[in-house]
């Protein structure tokens, strides 16, 4: 049944503009939203609450397979997330959260413990995936797959202008060097490392603002899955 209902899905390397072009397409489309690094994102916070060693495979494949997470909209259009029960604050975003996820995401078990939780994210109308592996394993038959892709410098100053704007503490020099550290552990690991599906679209977004990526993939969407889209 799920397979029939249609999937986007968005990959690509980290701050490359993934997360606010995914929202702003399932709104455009009223579909549902995986924001797939979140998982990997409260696995490692659950870890490391636990006081696990990030490299604890077996144990860290129980915390995600046990996650206990809740989101709780608030007022600003975005949401309170209540991890074990408490609230995380800005926690899920910061930077060292995105480096603690990157390592517990190389983790072969870990990966397959958040499998079926994002596959269950297929629901009709549809679903917008947003990831590093979302067209490759997770939904290797979906409807339309984009990669993108910035360069590295650009990338960095985007991470770095929406932490400052969400009021997290944020040093430039410190992303840029996270970053390169960030995508060479997601494009070398072993397991659903970072890289286009075979079928996927790829666009560098360097030099476009978010709308024109946007309307980029409002427009093959529009040609590969015939849907009509309200301009
Ligand atoms: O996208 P975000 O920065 O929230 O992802 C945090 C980390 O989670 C990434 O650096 C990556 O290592 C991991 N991740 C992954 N597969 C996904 C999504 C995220 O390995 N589908």
């Amino acid at each position: 049944m799920s397979n029939q209902v249609p999937v986007i899905t968005v990959d690509g390397p980290s701050g490359v503009g993934k997360g606010t072009l995914c929202q702003w397409l399932a709104m455009q489309l009223g579909w549902h939203l995986l924001d797939s690094g979140a998982l990997y994102r409260l696995t490692a916070l659950a870890a490391l609450h636990r006081n696990l060693a990030l490299q604890d495979e077996a144990k860290i494949a129980v915390v995600a397979a046990e996650l206990d997470v809740e989101f709780i909209p608030d007022a600003a259009g975005s949401a309170r997330v209540i991890l074990d029960g408490a609230d995380i604050g800005n926690a899920l975003r910061s930077e060292m959260t995105g480096n603690a996820a990157s390592q517990v995401a190389a983790l072969p078990a870990v990966r397959a413990a958040l499998l079926q939780r994002q596959r269950d994210f297929r629901q009709i109308p549809g679903l917008i995936a947003d990831g590093r592996d979302m067209g490759t394993v997770v939904f290797p038959d979906a409807n339309l797959k984009l990669f993108l892709t910035a360069r590295a410098g650009e990338r960095a100053h985007r991470r770095y202008k929406q932490l400052i704007e969400k009021g997290i503490d944020a040093n430039l020099n410190k992303i840029i060097k996270e970053i390169a550290e960030r995508d060479a552990r997601d494009a070398q690991r072993a397991v659903a490392p970072l890289k286009p599906a075979a079928d996927a679209e790829t666009l560098d977004t360097t030099q476009l603002s978010i709308t024109e990526v946007g309307e980029w993939v409002l427009a093959l969407a529009r040609q590969r899955l015939r849907i009509r889209v309200i301009p």
